[in-house]
């Protein structure tokens, strides 16, 4: 009975601190930027030797129907960006907990889902 009150408890909290999170880049210019960023003076996040894995591997996958720099997508949901993080997708490396903590996962999730 206790561990069910705790459980809930730890939900509740849990939920309304990703609420409250404020969307701050730092997390993820630390640790998405790299592949997934802006290549100033490129062409959709730029080819050749500009050419930013992530973003080039968008570029192609989606052919422009979605904006190839992850932080312009509106249609992220956060299930998908920590599935994706945590597990790994192609060229997308998994990412360990020791590197990226759930509190940093969920930072990163808050600022790729802000209100836009
Ligand atoms: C070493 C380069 C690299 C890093 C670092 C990286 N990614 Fe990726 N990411 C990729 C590549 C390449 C893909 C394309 C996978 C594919 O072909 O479907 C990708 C795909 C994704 C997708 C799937 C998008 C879609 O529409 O299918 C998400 C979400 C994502 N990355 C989030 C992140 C987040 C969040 C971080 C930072 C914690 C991050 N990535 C760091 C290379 C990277």
């Amino acid at each position: 009975m206790c561990l069910i009150v705790f459980s809930c408890w730890r939900c509740a909290s849990a939920g309304a601190q990703s609420l409250q999170r404020p969307a701050v880049k730092s997390v993820f210019d630390k640790w998405c930027e790299p592949c997934h960023g802006r290549v100033a003076g490129g062409v959709f996040g730029g080819f050749g030797a500009h050419a930013l894995p992530g973003t080039s591997a968008l570029m192609i996958k989606y052919k422009g129907d979605l904006p190839p720099v992850l932080e312009d997508r509106v249609d992220l949901q956060p299930i998908y960006i920590s599935t994706v993080v945590r597990n790994g997708l192609y060229g997308m490396p998994i990412t360990r907990k020791t590197e990226v903590s759930e509190a940093d996962l969920e930072n990163v999730i808050a600022y790729l889902t802000r209100p836009r």
